[in-house]
């Protein structure tokens, strides 16, 4: 393997030499170093604009820009390793280019500064990152769809305070889980788009005085625009807490559903089984299933809220334009993704293997009264006004609680003993069945209307 120790580049006003516990502390290259591959291709515009406009020559551009392909081949082989003493992952590559091509790698860093560099090279990150995240984000709804389309007709109970509340199927729970997932989706993208614009050309803070073609780099890298403002442009970190609150809320959903999977793998619900490639065992108690996907996802939450939280503090009341707090932006940010990132690798196998109980839901969703609010709406459709019949069939269920009946086996004489209204229809209203076929609203449970949400939902993550 070559080793490259990189050189200080900014060593011309001091005379010392500095000292090893400031290098250290300052050296961001054991993070930013995964940034290489933006950072060679940034370096790489840069130097193809420079020979265009004439700024270094054309020979210069093309031995800096052969330079830089092999220096990425080799860091990529293992041959180049990344000194780990380097400043940073910008000054690494650098010096690596010139000590390979000798003074055209000098001249790589006309017109720019190491503050719209690392933040152009931040930025090219972010966006592969977030396309990975949409993508994965999109295999999960995938999972989710196909345990859907099997399940429009299971019925189960829905829940409100964790109580049993009104029927619904397993497809119409799984769907609302997806919409969770298209809003991250959404709101990924949207950061994605707001952070499009390259800083390139911002140089310091106050671009510079060499003819650059911004917008032809921006091109290049493919940023859909330049950022408009140079002090902007190098101190702007909106895009890390962007990502980070979108990421903040995405594992927010994940526990959620974690929750839920918990929940219903529970002997008390039995609503659903991992399957033992992705649930694990405990040491001692041999019967155990335990959920421990779920459980750390939970739990793994608290630091991506952590990342988002740093960030914002370390931009807080940061004088414009670079300052060397910005150098914490990188860890939160690759926390987060890489977070996020492990919880939907293990996730998306995990529901995609998970097994429901389709008869457990059908029993959980025949006690707990759930067709107590048709059996009013019955009341009302037949003209009782709904307070009324809300009254009615509260009585209706606690006479059930003293007998030991359901709505459905309790007599048409205790019916009718409450309202003349009621006759023999009211059996077929309360079928479980019948309450959810007539929840046919869009957005409701009817096997009908998730039908069409299922639709809606492929088509979203169709590409
Ligand atoms: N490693 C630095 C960072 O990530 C690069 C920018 C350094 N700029 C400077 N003016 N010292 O923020």
């Amino acid at each position: 393997m070559y080793k490259y120790t990189a050189a200080k580049l900014w060593s011309g006003r001091s005379a010392g030499e500095t000292d090893k516990r400031l290098d250290e502390f300052n050296s961001s290259v054991s993070f930013d170093c995964r940034m290489y591959k933006e950072d060679i291709a940034g370096s790489a515009a840069h130097a193809e604009m420079l020979g265009r406009q004439g700024i270094i020559s054309s020979e210069d551009s093309e031995a800096i820009v052969k330079g830089l392909r092999g220096i990425c081949d080799d860091i990529e082989s293992g041959v180049l390793a990344i000194d780990p003493a380097a400043e940073d992952i910008h000054m690494f590559i650098e010096s690596a280019l010139t000590e390979r091509i000798g003074e055209a790698g000098k001249r790589l860093h006309t017109g720019r500064s190491r503050n719209d560099q690392t933040a152009t090279d931040l930025r090219l990150y972010a966006k592969k990152a977030l396309n990975c995240l949409s993508v994965k984000l999109k295999a999960l709804i995938g999972v989710l769809l196909k345990h859907a389309k099997e399940h429009t007709e299971t019925v189960m109970p829905g829940y409100t305070h964790l109580q049993r509340a009104q029927p619904i199927t397993l497809a119409h729970h799984l769907c609302a889980w997806c919409q969770m997932f298209l809003r991250d989706i959404s709101r990924l993208s949207d950061a994605g788009r707001r952070l499009d614009e390259s800083p390139l050309g911002c140089g310091a803070l106050a671009s510079t005085t060499y003819p650059l073609d911004r917008e032809w780099v921006a091109k290049e890298l493919g940023f859909s625009g330049i950022c408009r403002n140079s002090l902007d442009g190098v101190s702007d970190r909106d895009y890390c807490a962007e990502i980070l609150s979108a990421l903040a809320l995405m594992m927010t959903h994940l526990t959620r559903i974690s929750e839920e999977i918990i929940l219903w793998c529970s002997l008390e619900f039995g609503f659903a089984e991992l399957s033992d490639a992705f649930s694990t065992g405990s040491s001692i108690m041999p019967q155990k299933k335990n959920p421990d996907i779920c459980e750390l996802i939970r739990g793994k939450a608290g630091r991506v809220y952590g990342d988002l939280i740093g960030t914002l503090t370390m931009l807080k009341s940061l004088p414009l334009a670079y300052n060397k707090d910005m150098q914490e932006d990188k860890e939160a940010l690759f926390d987060g993704f890489d977070t996020a990132s492990a919880c939907l690798d293990a996730l998306i196998p995990m529901v995609e293997t998970i097994a429901f109980q389709a008869g457990r839901m059908r029993s959980a969703a025949a006690r707990g009264f759930i067709n107590a609010t048709d059996c009013a709406d019955y009341l009302t459709k037949k003209g009782m006004p709904f307070r009324e019949a809300y009254s009615v069939a509260g009585k209706l269920v606690s006479e059930c609680e003293c007998l030991g009946k359901t709505l459905e086996t309790l007599p048409l004489e205790n019916y009718q003993a409450h309202s003349e209204m009621f006759s023999d229809d009211i059996y077929q209203t309360l079928r479980l069945e019948s309450c959810i076929q007539r929840r046919d609203l869009p957005g409701g449970p009817s096997p009908r209307a998730v039908g069409e949400h299922i639709k809606y939902l492929e088509d979203c993550i169709t590409p």
